[in-house]
């Protein structure tokens, strides 16, 4: 080929795909960039080791990255990946609405993008979404609360407070909205009072998902709210890290009978602390399955062919709907985890010790 119409070809991304798959990693692998939010929180170690462990296992060469929870050094990843010659791109976005120029870019040179876990938004570069059922994740926690405390046969009222995630991430609104669908009614009717008065998502939403965030909201909370003796009945989280903040702060500051507290994602600090009796559940979503859909999605991209796809209603990202598969998320408690958890090969039990 020309050198000139080589260049041409490059920059308009006719041939981008078929000539970086043929020396992708130079061992003639396509090559998958995994990009993933932080290693601060465990699930994400497991996702990108799962992700990385699966494919290499499918025969791809694997560029997986983590980005501090930094948006600009997972935009860099990315461009670098693009630029590096990945073949698809699989990305757990830090801020779902940051990653519409770089994936521009991407675009242009035809290389698919798959968004992990979080819904990548206002970008028509989503080629596809694997996920969990997030509103169902939240409708789980919602209806947890709703059966220990017995709203659905009229007791109450009971003392409840509030702690959702990142508003940058989309899935903090679906697992908001699926728990308060379930337990609004009962706002509504005096069953439950939230004595902060801190209801809507934007008051109760932890930037980060960090859990010394939740942590001191959760301190403020009390001082001003339990100090007198007030009992706190439930604490509804959304995830294990604001669930551990805020049971970091009951521990030291509340003095009450222990509220019932809900989390996500089954980690093992949270794991324990349920065996402890200081977290009352948590969401289990198996790293495990998600990555298996993906890398089934990737080598539906990869050879041309449509990846399976279970929703293509739910998930509107501003500028297109994008084909999702979602995977079932289950509740996990003191009673299931170990048939869940460590029957699985999810956990060893020494890590639960
Ligand atoms: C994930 C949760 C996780 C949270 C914080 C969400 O997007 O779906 O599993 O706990 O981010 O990292």
């Amino acid at each position: 080929m020309k050198k000139r119409l080589l260049s041409v070809l490059l920059a308009t991304g006719m041939v981008a795909t078929t000539l970086v798959g043929c020396t992708a990693g130079g061992s003639g692998n396509k090559k998958v960039g995994v990009a993933m939010p932080t290693k601060d929180l465990q699930r994400w170690n497991q996702d990108g080791a799962n992700m990385e462990k699966q494919l290499k296992e499918a025969g791809y060469d694997v560029d997986l990255q983590y980005a501090s929870n930094d948006i600009n050094t997972q935009v860099t990843q990315i461009e670098n990946m693009i630029t590096s010659g990945c073949d698809v791109l699989v990305i757990a976005s830090i801020d779902g609405d940051s990653l519409g120029t770089v994936l521009d870019q991407a675009k242009q040179k035809n290389i698919p993008v798959i968004a992990y876990d979080r819904l990548i938004m206002n970008s028509d570069a989503v080629t596809y979404y694997a996920t969990f059922d997030n509103y169902m994740v939240g409708t789980k926690q919602g209806q947890y609360i709703e059966e220990q405390l017995g709203l659905k046969d009229g007791k109450g009222p009971y003392n409840m407070e509030i702690f959702t995630g990142d508003p940058g991430d989309n899935n903090a609104r679906f697992f908001y909205g699926g728990a308060m669908d379930v337990l609004n009614p009962y706002i509504d009717n005096g069953q439950i009072v939230v004595p902060s008065g801190q209801i809507d998502f934007d008051t109760v939403a932890t930037a980060n998902w960090a859990s010394d965030a939740a942590q001191a909201r959760m301190e403020a909370i009390i001082s001003s709210n339990y100090a007198d003796g007030t009992q706190l009945d439930a604490v509804l989280c959304s995830n294990d890290s604001t669930a551990f903040g805020v049971t970091n702060a009951l521990v030291a500051n509340y003095t009450g009978a222990y509220p019932i507290i809900t989390g996500q994602d089954c980690d093992i600090a949270n794991v324990k602390n349920m065996i402890a009796g200081k977290q009352s559940m948590s969401i289990f979503k198996d790293t495990r399955t998600l990555a298996t859909q993906t890398v089934k999605m990737v080598d539906a991209i990869l050879k041309g062919t449509n990846a399976p796809v279970n929703d293509t209603s739910t998930y509107d990202n501003g500028k297109k709907v994008v084909p999702s598969y979602l995977c079932e998320p289950v509740f996990a408690d003191v009673n299931n985890y170990k048939e869940l958890l460590i029957d699985s090969g999810y956990y060893t039990a020494d890590q639960l010790q």
